[in-house]
């Protein structure tokens, strides 16, 4: 499949944040704290120019990992008809080289149910206990060495 990976923007994350993490709730609902800091940078995957898959990297320390230099991946999302194609994949291992770059040591998110196979594939590991939030559901804490 052809796809171009570009930087983009808080408010273009959300086109594709919506319609996959917070389909049926306000817009304002995919507005994450941070979204906006200098520190914080969001990838999209472009197919034909049409924007489909996002993820935004906050520089965020977990209080379970020890590693000084930590990023946490925020809003990963592929657009329905997009998923299992691999372009989570892409997506993900681009900005984890970009973490590396910034001499970055770990990665960690909050990891939907759902979602778990596709991070336990792309190397992450759980940490700590299951925990529920509210009205989206049960969620791990997953992490990997860069
Ligand atoms: C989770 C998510 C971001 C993964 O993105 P994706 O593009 O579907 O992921 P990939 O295609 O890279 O990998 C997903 C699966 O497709 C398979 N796959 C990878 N490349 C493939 C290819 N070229 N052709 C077919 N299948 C492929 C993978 O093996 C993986 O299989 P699995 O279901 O056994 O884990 C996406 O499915 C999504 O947006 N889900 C809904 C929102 C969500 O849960 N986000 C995570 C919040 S924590």
């Amino acid at each position: 499949m052809n796809y171009t990976i570009k930087d983009i923007s808080a408010t273009e994350a959300y086109t594709v944040r919506h319609p996959v993490l917070r389909n049926g709730k306000p817009i304002d609902s995919c507005i994450f704290d941070g979204d906006n800091l200098s520190s914080t940078f969001h990838l999209g995957v472009f197919i034909d120019n049409k924007l489909v898959g996002v993820c935004s990297f906050f520089k965020c320390n977990h209080q379970l990992l020890t590693e000084e230099f930590q990023y946490q991946l925020r809003g990963m999302a592929v657009l329905n008809t997009y998923q299992n194609k691999g372009l989570g994949n892409v997506i993900l291992n681009y900005g984890e080289t970009l973490l590396k770059e910034k001499n970055m040591n770990v990665i960690w998110c909050n990891a939907r149910e759902k979602a778990l196979n596709f991070y336990k594939k792309m190397g992450y590991k759980i940490i700590g206990e299951p925990f529920n939030i509210k009205d989206i559901g049960l969620h791990y804490v997953m992490w990997k060495k860069l």
